[in-house]
């Protein structure tokens, strides 16, 4: 079967001079099978032929919010309600900044204002005007919204100059727009997967740092991508989400409440204040097993020629736990990062932290668990169910982890 059989597509292409690579990217999505409707700027419009897109992908392309026609309503509204994706390929420094502020003064503007899919963006523009702090606080400003953001490449620009603000190459481009594709599901397959409606998600997620003094601390290498994945697709399927994450370079997703924690006891407050009310509590924060037992309030300085120094360290409370041992209604889901012994070492923490399911990984695999976009994971079941699943990204083995809990709590 086609990659994207099924899936509908707005390509958003606004008036850089990298606008004709979106004529590549068109044409990869509709050879996969993919339904592409092309909305472009006037400027765009200089520098790509309409008449070559709707040649690759087979539909007008819409240049004009007042257009009407034999099965055409609305236009911005119609082509935004059924889009699987919507994607805006090249955007300049403009259209960030209209999207920022939510303007919608022409077709393409309007389709991206109305829409409800999941958004991507590739920027691209001269260095300055992609650095300009203007248009760095309009990204931060679409990420925090949920758009998924790609960073714009370094070289040479058309302007001549040489720095960051090219279009990333149209494979990555295809890359990410597949990783997408992967983890949103079709409009169709989602309207029935609203299966966590009405329940109260609680995720962990990253790492816990333990302070040593007010400039040092102990952690590990977890960068938070499984359980932002788990708390992302939580939402998509009708969840209220509450996310407790430690240190992380990630986004808040779209859509879910967002507490920020740095050690595991902190981490230990957050997640008790709401445990009573939660439904399903995923723990896939890597809760450091130690800190320092007496931090020091000043930076701790070299003294002499002292070689050593030595850091005393208490065990944390292991959160799973205490939620295991007092659970009511709560459906308990655990992680674990093993290195070796996989399988033993799983069923064992199941067990002794009185979880539903643990989810296990190896991480000692390049592609699978720390700062990796993909993951392998098998789910352990309290009542001795075992599931392994295939190599996948993170956005897919989240939906297989909330897969596994929606059969078990029997929504
Ligand atoms: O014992 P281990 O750290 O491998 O267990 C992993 C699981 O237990 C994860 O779900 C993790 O979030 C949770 N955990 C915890 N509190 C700790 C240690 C781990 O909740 N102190």
């Amino acid at each position: 079967m086609e990659k994207f059989a099924n899936k509908k597509v707005v390509l958003a292409v606004s008036g850089g001079i990298a606008a004709y690579k979106a004529a590549d990217v068109a044409s990869w999505l509709t050879k996969n099978g993919a339904q592409v409707h092309c909305v472009l700027t006037k400027a765009a419009t200089e520098f790509v032929s309409p008449l070559v897109l709707q040649s690759l992908t087979g539909h007008p392309v819409v240049q004009d919010e007042f257009v009407t026609g034999p099965g055409w309503g609305i236009v911005h509204i119609e082509l935004a309600a059924e889009a699987d994706l919507l994607a805006v390929i090249p955007a300049t420094a403009n259209i960030i900044a209209k999207i920022a502020a939510g303007i919608a003064d022409d077709a393409l503007t309007s389709t991206v204002l109305a829409a409800t899919c999941p958004l991507f963006m590739a920027p691209a523009m001269n260095t300055h005007m992609y650095e300009n702090p203007a248009t760095q606080q309009n990204l931060q400003t679409l990420r925090q919204r949920g758009w998924q953001v790609m960073s714009p490449a370094n070289g040479r620009l058309a302007c001549g100059a040489v720095g960051r603000g090219k279009l990333p190459a149209v494979e990555e481009i295809e890359q990410e727009l597949e990783r997408l594709f992967l983890a949103a599901g079709t409009k169709a397959e989602k309207s029935d997967r609203l299966d966590l409606a009405g329940k109260k998600v609680l995720v962990t997620a990253g790492p816990t740092t333990e302070a040593i003094d007010p400039v040092r601390y102990i952690s590990n290498r977890s960068s938070g991508k499984m359980g932002y994945a788990v708390a992302s697709q939580a939402a998509a399927r009708g969840a209220e989400v509450l996310l407790v994450s430690g240190p992380t370079a990630l986004q808040p997703p779209a859509g879910v409440r967002f507490v920020q924690v740095e050690s595991a006891c902190q981490m230990r407050e957050a997640v008790l204040a709401e445990y009573a009310k939660c439904d399903v509590v995923i723990m896939a924060a890597a809760v450091a097993d130690y800190r320092v037992a007496e931090p020091a309030d000043h930076k701790i300085k070299k003294t002499g020629d002292n070689q050593e120094m030595t850091l005393r360290l208490l065990r944390n409370p292991d959160i799973l736990q205490e939620l295991g041992e007092t659970k009511q209604q709560q459906f308990l889901v655990g992680f674990a990062a093993e290195t070796h012994n996989l399988e033993e070492y799983a069923r064992g923490k199941l067990a002794a932290k009185h979880a539903d399911l643990l989810v296990a990984n190896d991480v000692s695999r390049a592609d699978a668990g720390f700062d990796v976009d993909t993951n392998q994971i098998i789910i352990f079941a309290a009542d001795g169910g075992r599931q392994a699943y295939p190599l996948t990204t993170k956005l897919a083995a989240a939906d297989y982890i909330l897969d596994a809990v929606v059969e078990k709590i029997n929504i």
